[in-house]
C-alpha cells in the first residue's frame, strides 16, 4: 500500500477538478437559498425548507463558512451569517431542541467564531454547549439523546458528532468540565455501542446508575443488531474527532475499528454505501450517500492521525468512496440544488416507512456538506469546522 502523501498527490487532479465544478454550483446555491433553512431537495430540484429547530439546520450555513474559508468569496460569508441569524429563532423554542445542538451550532456558529471572531457567534455556540452539557446523566455517564420519558435513558451513536461542541466550549471557557463530560460520554459509548466486529449499534438504552447497556434498538437499522451505514459513519468520524480534540489513543483505536468494518462492508458494493450493511437480501438495493461522504471525512482524518505508512490504507478507502460516488451520484448542474444524490433520510422501508416517507435516494444537505468537506480535505484545506 502506498503511503498517505503519495495517494494524496495522485488524487490531486481529481480533487481540483471536482472542487472547481462543485464550487460553481454551491456558489449558486449559497445565493439562491441564502434566506432559507434547508434540508433535502424537492422534486423540482430546489431546496426544501425546514424549521430552525430541525437537526440539520446548521449544515448549509456551515458548508458556506467552510467554502468561505477556502475561497474567500464574500457570497459564502453572507450566507453563513444569514443562516446564523435564521437559526436564532430556534433558541426561543428550546423545548424542541435536543442533543443535536452540536450539529446545529458547533459547525455553524463555532466555525464562524473561529473564522471571523464574531462575538455573537461565540455566544450562540456557548449557549448551545450549555444545553448539551445539561443532558448529561451524572451516575450513568451519558448524554441523553432526546426528550421524552421513554427515551430518557437512550443514547445514539450520532451523538459522537455532537460532543465536539463540548470540547469547543472547554476551549472557549478555559475550563475542562465540558470536555470531561464529552469524554465520559464517549467512554460509555465505547462500552455500550461498539461491537466485537467493529460495527456500532444505533440506539442503546442504559441503566441510569451504571451506564451499562440494558438493550439496544434497531433505530434506523433494519433490525436489532443491524448496521445502518450512516450510524457507522457517525461513529467513525465522531471518534476520530474526539481523538483530534483530546489525543486519547482509545478514541483513535475505536475510530480505526469502525473504519476497518466500514471499508470491508462498502468494498463489496464497489465503494457505494448501502443504507444498511446488513439489509435484507430480498430488498432492492438502497444507498445512502450521506454515509459515504461522512465516512470519507472520518477516514481522511484517521489517515492523517496515523503514521504515514499506515494512514495510506484509510486515505485510499476514502478516495475510492469519493470517486465512486462522484461518478454515479453527483449532479453539477448549477440550475438546481441537487449536488450529491442517493441520500436516504429514513430506514427501514419494509413495514415501517414507504419509500416516499423514507425519502430514499434524494439529495440531502448533509450529504453535500460532507462531500464538500471531504474534497476540501483532499485539497489539504486547513479549516476543520468540527
Ligand atoms: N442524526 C439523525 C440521522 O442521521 O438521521
Amino acid at each position: 500500500m502506498k503511503n498517505y502523501k503519495d495517494i494524496l498527490a495522485e488524487n490531486r487532479a481529481f480533487a481540483e477538478s471536482t472542487f472547481e465544478k462543485l464550487n460553481k454550483k454551491t456558489l449558486q446555491m449559497a445565493i439562491r437559498s441564502r434566506e432559507k433553512i434547508v434540508d433535502g431537495v424537492e422534486a423540482n430540484g430546489l431546496h426544501h425548507e425546514v424549521e430552525p429547530t430541525y437537526w440539520t439546520s446548521g449544515f448549509f450555513g456551515s458548508m458556506c463558512y467552510m467554502l468561505y474559508a477556502y475561497t474567500k468569496n464574500e457570497e459564502y460569508l453572507k450566507t453563513g451569517r444569514a443562516q446564523e441569524r435564521l437559526l436564532d429563532a430556534a433558541f426561543m423554542r428550546e423545548d424542541e431542541l435536543h442533543h443535536d445542538v452540536g450539529f446545529q451550532w458547533h459547525i455553524l456558529s463555532g466555525a464562524s467564531y473561529t473564522l471571523t471572531g464574531d462575538r455573537d457567534s461565540r455566544r450562540r455556540a456557548f449557549y448551545a454547549a450549555t444545553m448539551l452539557f445539561s443532558r448529561f446523566v451524572i451516575d450513568g455517564k451519558y448524554i441523553i439523546a432526546w426528550p421524552g420519558q421513554k427515551e430518557k435513558n437512550w443514547t445514539i451513536i450520532d451523538s459522537m458528532m455532537n460532543v465536539p461542541l463540548l470540547y469547543r466550549a472547554s476551549e472557549l471557557q478555559n475550563d475542562d468540565r465540558f470536555a470531561r463530560v464529552a469524554m465520559a460520554h464517549a467512554d460509555t459509548l465505547i462500552r455500550t455501542h461498539l461491537r466485537e466486529d467493529g460495527s456500532v449499534a444505533h440506539i442503546v438504552e442504559h441503566d441510569r446508575e451504571t451506564g451499562d447497556a440494558i438493550c439496544s434498538y434497531a433505530g434506523q437499522g433494519c433490525a436489532v443488531g443491524s448496521s445502518w451505514s450512516r450510524g457507522q459513519a457517525w461513529g467513525l468520524y465522531g471518534f476520530i474527532l474526539s481523538y483530534i480534540h483530546t489525543k486519547e489513543q482509545r478514541y483513535l483505536d475505536t475510530a480505526r475499528r469502525i473504519a476497518d468494518y466500514f471499508l470491508s462492508s462498502v468494498e463489496k458494493d464497489g465503494y457505494l454505501p448501502r443504507v444498511d450493511f446488513r439489509s435484507p437480501a430480498d430488498e432492492p438495493v438502497y444507498y445512502d450517500s450521506t454515509a459515504g461522504a461522512c465516512a470519507a471525512c472520518g477516514l481522511i482524518e484517521l489517515a492523517k492521525a496515523l503514521p504515514e505508512n499506515e494512514g495510506g490504507f484509510y486515505l485510499d478507502g476514502a478516495v475510492k468512496i469519493l470517486r465512486a460516488m462522484e461518478e454515479k451520484f453527483v449532479d453539477y448542474n448549477t440550475e438546481n440544488d441537487h449536488l450529491l444524490g442517493y441520500g436516504t433520510v429514513r430506514y427501514p422501508i419494509k413495514g415501517v416507512y414507504t419509500p416516499e416517507e423514507a425519502k430514499v435516494h434524494i439529495s440531502i444537505i448533509y450529504g453535500d456538506f460532507f462531500f464538500t468537506e471531504a474534497i476540501l480535505k483532499l485539497l489539504e484545506a486547513p479549516f476543520l469546522p468540527w
